[in-house]
């Protein structure tokens, strides 16, 4: 199912974007994960990879994650862009509306338990998507939103992005402990699996 999404997203042209990028990144991770995270779109280095997460803010994502005994392989990583943007800049719109469906595809395929959105650009998406109202990220990052999803109640937190984070240090403290929140909703009993279960 995932695979499938992966072939129609190394086929898009729904947007100009694909005509600058390197590789396609679509994101990767475990296809039954309970967590889902979300940042905006590949940089450099991803974009070079073909991989989320793989650059500096990747780095750091990764080491706040270990930290709390989450390893990459149990969640899924993604974006809610699945090409760079010319020298990172922001997300237009209308790119956001023609990637949209992808993203809103692959978490019809996983049905997380809990979605993180990585920044701003992906919690408007995310809290958009499932109704819920975004007054701006310094507002929402470290609540949990309850959504109905599924069959099944979801979780939604947005917590800053980690390259925010390595830009402004102060906001690190804030940062580590909404991730700590994540992991606090992740350990809860019903959101828990067996590769989960396994490091907590
Ligand atoms: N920033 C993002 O939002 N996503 C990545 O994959 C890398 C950096």
């Amino acid at each position: 199912m995932l695979e499938e999404i992966e072939e129609k997203i190394r086929n898009c042209r729904r947007c100009e974007l694909w005509k600058f990028k390197t590789n396609y990144v679509p994101g990767e991770g475990n296809p039954n994960a309970k967590i889902v995270f979300v940042g905006e779109a590949p940089g450099r280095e991803e974009d070079r990879q073909g991989r989320p997460f793989v650059g500096n803010a990747g780095k750091y994502l990764t080491e706040v994650m270990e930290r709390f005994g989450l390893r990459r392989e149990d969640v899924f990583i993604t974006n809610v862009l699945k090409c760079r943007p010319p020298n990172n800049r922001d997300p237009k719109p209308e790119e956001i509306e023609a990637c949209k469906p992808f993203l809103i595809e692959q978490l019809n395929a996983i049905k997380p338990d809990v979605i993180v959105c990585l920044g701003r650009h992906s919690a408007k998406t995310i809290f958009e998507l499932f109704g819920i109202d975004f007054p701006g990220i310094s507002k929402v990052r470290g609540k949990i939103f309850e959504v109905e999803r599924w069959g099944k109640k979801v979780k939604v937190v947005a917590v800053y992005h980690p390259a925010a984070v390595l830009y402004r240090p102060q906001l690190k403290d804030t940062f580590e402990k909404d991730f700590a929140k994540v992991m606090d909703l992740a350990k809860r009993k019903e959101v828990r699996d067996t590769t989960l279960s396994d490091f907590f």
